[in-house]
């Protein structure tokens, strides 16, 4: 007898093409672990509305268990003519159980399963990434550790603008990864009702308990409309966000990693493990890690609205459509998971040039502010004192000298108001430990917000 769930109906077989196509196991087999834990807590179910004896149960839950060993171990495979993962879960359960077998899908329909099952298994993936972002904020934090007293020149526009502290600067990466998380964990509080119970789509006539079986599969509630049960995707859009935004976040990083390691900027020396090499250029070492995960990220955002355009106008409740929600998510799994650890040995690793960045950090006369600054200290209004340190820089500028070569002469031909003491604010490390409300750059800042950085990350 065909393994089809569906035969009863038809006169004959599918043709190829239409098994071909409709075929999904060969990627939803990564479901099977859930299938497997889904089938133990419907056996549950059905033993206590009386429609598995307690033999039965029995029977059916030392099966489940060796089929979940096997499943392991990889000794089950799915075989050539099963349809998709629930079919080869029945078929394996009929192999082992005979007829009894052919009880456990009694109340239950593919639509609340498959929708349990990729429930279930996100929510374990969710896990999964946070602890591979947890070991990236690690190698982030240790290094901002090491240079949270290292200036180096703080950019907007790409252009000099403030000296920043190279922690702060490493340290803003762990707070946009720490969102990420935090996302994950807000998607998983919405993931974690069951949809086990709905059925196809108008939940059973028989006397199942959606609430026990979501209890069982450590869901915190049963969804309270079988319709929206089987047709909501929500889950998986918001899970597809929540991972397109962290490639985003990571990206972000790379790129930095791209500029910092061109020989123009200088500020990052890659671990020879951690980086490549060219087939013709035999100097060349490239940051290929950094520019893979600018890559990828691409593709996570794609992933995301590809599944947003197959759920648009689709009618209630379950459309075959829906089978299209999987690649792109195991997709965008793996991609991250692969690319989280090669970023994380790739930033622990490295070594910062830390005289290089102290020496640009006052380029560009990117103290001006703090020229303008203090002049606000001596009580001129900022809208005046913005224009005197303008024209410093205009002065510097024509002669080819920096800000802190104005001789007295110039300061006061520029403005009374700019006495020699002006220069005390111009230092780099001035400029830093000045700027030390919460938030702020200062060093010692900066060590406060690792520590709560560390302490957070810790408990996430
Ligand atoms: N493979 C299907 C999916 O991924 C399982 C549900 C199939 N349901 C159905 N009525 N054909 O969505």
């Amino acid at each position: 007898r065909a393994t089809r769930l569906w035969g009863g109906r038809f006169a004959g077989g599918p043709a190829q093409a239409l098994a071909a196509l409709s075929r999904s196991v060969h990627f939803d087999w990564r479901l099977a672990p859930y299938d497997v834990a889904q089938t133990g807590a419907h056996a549950r179910v059905l033993r206590r509305a009386g429609l598995l004896s307690a033999e039965e149960l029995g029977q059916v839950l030392d099966a489940l268990r060796s089929l979940a060993d096997d499943v392991r171990t990889g000794a089950v495979q799915p075989a050539p003519d099963d349809e998709d993962v629930h079919t080869a879960v029945e078929r394996e359960l009929l192999a082992r159980l005979g007829p009894l077998g052919g009880k456990l899908r009694a109340g239950r329909s593919r639509n609340d399963q498959v929708a349990t099952d990729f429930r279930l298994y996100l929510r374990t993936q969710a896990r999964h990434i946070a602890a591979a972002v947890a070991e990236l904020q690690d190698a982030l934090l240790d290094q901002a550790e090491r240079h949270a007293g290292s200036p180096a020149p703080g950019f907007t526009h790409l252009q000099h603008a403030q000296p920043v502290s190279f922690g702060h600067e490493l340290a803003k990466h762990v707070h946009a990864l720490a969102r990420d998380v935090d996302r994950l964990q807000d998607w998983d509080d919405r993931a974690a009702t069951s949809p086990l119970g709905a059925g196809a789509l108008a939940g059973s006539s028989l006397p199942l308990d959606p609430e026990a079986a979501a209890a069982d599969l450590g869901f915190a509630r049963a969804a309270e409309n079988s319709i929206d049960a089987v047709s909501d995707r929500d889950f998986v859009a918001e899970f597809l966000f929540c991972t397109a935004m962290l490639g985003v976040h990571l990206s972000r990083l790379g790129e930095e990693y791209c500029l910092w390691a061109s020989t123009e900027f200088g500020w990052v020396r890659l671990d020879d493990a951690f980086a490549t090499g060219s087939s013709i250029m035999p100097q060349k070492k490239n940051p290929d890690i950094a520019e893979l995960v600018r890559g990828k990220s691409g593709r996570l955002i794609g992933n995301l609205t590809g599944l947003l355009a197959t759920l648009k106008g689709l009618p209630f409740a379950y459309n075959r459509d829906l089978q299209e929600d999987k690649e792109s998510v195991f997709d965008s799994v793996d991609q991250l998971l692969l690319v989280l650890p090669a970023l994380a040995g790739m930033v622990a690793t490295s070594t910062f040039d830390t005289d290089r960045m102290a020496a640009a950090a006052p380029l560009g006369f990117a103290l001006a502010t703090d020229v303008a600054e203090w002049l606000v200290r001596q009580g001129v209004a900022f809208r005046d004192a913005h224009e005197i340190s303008g024209a410093c820089v205009q002065e510097c500028e024509k002669r080819g000298i920096d800000l802190p070569e104005l001789s007295d002469a110039d300061l006061a031909a520029i403005s009374p108001h700019l006495t020699p003491e002006v220069r005390s604010v111009l230092s780099v490390q001035g400029a830093l430990d000045a700027r030390s409300a919460l938030g702020g750059t200062a060093p010692a800042r900066v060590r406060e917000q690792l520590e709560r950085l560390r302490a957070r990350t810790r408990t996430a």
